[in-house]
């Protein structure tokens, strides 16, 4: 085991709640991973194992080079986190939590205080310091979480769905404290259900899904995966979505993927993409099908995970709904 982050075989249960069904991932030293997967897909039970709050059922995980079950002790003050919802206490200013997490790692007062100054600073978030973090905005809150994860100089850290819920300024400025970060030198695990934050930050991504990897690879690489460009089609009438398939049938590389509900159909094309879409304008047209709009694009994550997973990697109120949902249509049950 020689990444910053090695996990293999990895099982955790709740009751009958396969959470995590055995998955492996090997993190490199000073890269972005992205652990990528919709509500319910196990991210944050796998981040509660690697930061030793959760014990697995199976498997096992190390953390630079310490084992998450056997050297937990040693291992707590080796990584940060910033799990989820944001650990961020309201009444305290924001100079006063980093302190405080500061103090939980047994600095000395002083140096947790200039430790916090330091970081404050750092992040644009100086002039806010003495500010209650009630006053604080969505995105200054997750900052300060991110910030405080830092305060023992960790090389690893764990961000769990780190710009979940927040506006894409906000976003952006995370991505830029995080590649700040990994520029440093430091290695990263990320959760995101956003398949472009994955794009943008991760050297590497895993597709998770149901507690399975269901892919692994660069950005790029899960995108060649399902093999070059993609025709997108936009019907006009919804009704018309099954002709199409039986019109264009053998045109493209692969199977089209629908969505019924967008009234799109996505087709496979390899690198053959200008000239199949040539060929399917006249067929539409013999066929009377009114289109609304067609392009051929390179695949998106959005495709990667649409192709490997026969659904989309939406976004749901409910995620165990949502998860019992995936669950029958990957035993074949109907989708709706
Ligand atoms: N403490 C728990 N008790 C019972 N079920 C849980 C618990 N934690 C997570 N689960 C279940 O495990 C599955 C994975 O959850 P989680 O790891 O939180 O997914 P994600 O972070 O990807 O949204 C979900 O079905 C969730 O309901
Ligand atoms: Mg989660």
């Amino acid at each position: 085991m020689a990444g910053a982050i090695v996990v293999e075989g990895l099982v955790k249960s709740f009751g009958t709640v396969e959470a995590l069904r055995g998955i492996d991932l090997d993190v490199a030293p000073g890269t972005v991973f992205g652990l990528l997967g919709p509500n319910g897909a196990g991210k944050t039970t796998a981040i509660r194992i690697l930061t030793t709050l959760l014990l697995p059922d199976g498997g096992r995980a190390e953390v630079v080079g310490l084992d998450v079950v056997r050297d937990a002790e040693a291992l707590r003050s080796r990584f940060g986190l910033a799990g989820q919802s944001a650990a961020v206490d309201e009444n305290l200013t924001g100079l006063e939590n980093i302190e405080m997490v500061g103090r939980l790692y047994h600095l000395p007062s002083a140096e947790a205080r200039a430790r916090a100054v330091e970081i404050l600073e750092r992040f644009g978030l100086a002039d806010a310091a003495g500010r209650q973090a009630k006053t604080y905005s969505g995105g200054m809150r997750r900052r300060l979480d991110v910030a405080a994860s830092l305060v023992a100089r960790p090389d690893v850290l764990f961000l769990d769905e780190p710009t979940t819920g927040l506006d894409p300024r906000s976003r952006m400025d995370l991505w830029a404290m995080i590649r700040e970060l990994v520029n440093e030198g430091k290695t990263i695990l990320l959760t995101t259900q956003y398949l472009e934050e994955a794009d943008n930050l991760a050297d590497r991504i895993a597709v998770i899904d149901l507690g399975t990897v269901i892919a692994e690879g660069t950005s790029d690489e899960l995108k060649d995966q399902i093999g070059g460009e993609v025709l997108e089609l936009h019907v006009q009438d919804r009704a018309d979505l099954a002709t199409i398939v039986e019109i264009l049938a053998g045109i493209g590389t692969g199977e089209p993927t629908l969505d019924h509900e967008a009234g799109r159909i996505r087709i496979p094309v390899g690198s053959a993409g200008p000239s199949t879409l040539l060929d399917s304008v006249p067929r539409l047209d013999d066929g009377s099908i009114a289109i609304a709009d067609i392009a051929l694009h390179r695949p998106t994550l959005d495709d990667v995970f649409l192709s490997l997973t026969g659904h989309a990697a939406e976004q749901e109120e409910d995620p165990d709904a949502a998860a019992t949902k995936r669950r029958g249509r990957a035993r074949g049950e109907d989708p709706r």
